[in-house]
């Protein structure tokens, strides 16, 4: 039986989707595509170009795909809509069995924004039936416990609470008028301890939110990737991740493929594409190890 599985992640889209994306990954050789969230602001028309793709694939959608439904504290239609028409791939609360990698995909909370709260737990309330932080790393935990494999991938929008406080962590607050503190999501943290309690092995956790470009008022960029008791953390958001080629060649996009076997990734690269599905530029990841305790205020 095979035991090697090639996953390409699309970090948030925020729109930056074309028809070169559709023909790259329709006449690619991945097992399963999987996109962390934020494809446009509440945007069913760019859905049903994600959902219309004819690959295998898994989605967690993002603050941004539920922003009006937020603001108003209930659903609107166009997020009925666009909930109906992911259906089973969107992965919240959910598992994707992935047997050729010997892993099991596990969804997180949908639509998170960071910080301390669900921001609106009357539309958690109305889809999944969850109204606080410790129901939904119950909710998220159930779905490891019942999953095929003992190695897990954990799909979020945000990554958990825990790893790092500085405006560049790989989810460090950047923003605001006093920009740090961690912004990682707690339900996520709880989540993951209870995962590990249970015996099961959360390998790695691909999420996105925190842009890798700071906010004007800091500069520079995120990290975004990280180590931390064994698991990986791999934030894909490069926004836009449509860019202009350095070398002034047309525009590249950018996607994080990872190789996974026997339940292990054994590699991790950023590939930029250009607009033939050629790849034309291949960046390792490499991973930072971090403290293995660190505190926060
Ligand atoms: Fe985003
Ligand atoms: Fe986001």
């Amino acid at each position: 039986m095979r035991s090697r599985a090639e996953i390409l992640v699309v970090g948030d889209l925020h729109g930056c989707w074309c028809e070169e994306d559709v023909d790259f990954l329709e006449n690619g050789s991945q097992d399963i595509v999987l996109f962390v969230g934020d494809l446009g602001d509440e945007d069913v028309a760019i859905v049903e170009r994600i959902v219309d793709l004819n690959v295998e694939k898994a989605v967690i959608l993002g603050n941004h795909d539920a922003w009006q439904s937020f603001s108003n504290k209930q659903p609107t239609d166009k997020l009925r809509r666009i909930l109906e028409l992911v259906g089973d791939d969107h992965l919240a609360y959910g598992v994707r069995e992935l047997p050729a990698a010997g892993i099991s995909i596990v969804g997180a909370r949908p639509f998170t924004w960071g910080g301390l709260d669900l921001r609106s737990p009357e539309v958690y309330g109305e889809f999944f039936g969850v109204r606080t932080s410790e129901e939904s790393a119950a909710r998220i935990a159930a779905a490891a416990a019942g999953a095929d494999h003992d190695d897990l991938l954990v799909l979020a929008h945000n990554g958990p609470y825990g790893l790092g406080s500085s405006p560049s962590s790989i989810y460090g607050k950047d923003f605001g008028k006093r920009p740090g503190g961690d912004w990682g999501d707690r339900d996520l943290a709880d989540a993951l301890r209870s995962i590990a309690d249970g015996g099961k092995r959360v390998r790695a956790v691909v999420a996105g939110h925190m842009h890798h470009r700071l906010h004007p008022q800091i500069g520079g960029k995120r990290a975004r990737f990280a180590k931390r008791d064994g698991c990986l953390y791999l934030n894909p958001a490069i926004v836009p991740r449509i860019c202009r080629a350095d070398d002034g060649d047309g525009h590249r996009r950018h996607y994080l493929r990872m190789i996974w076997e026997a339940g292990e990734m054994t590699s991790a690269d950023e590939i930029w594409v250009d607009r033939s599905g050629r790849i034309r530029e291949v960046d390792a990841v490499r991973f930072r190890a971090l403290r293995s305790r660190q505190k926060h205020s």
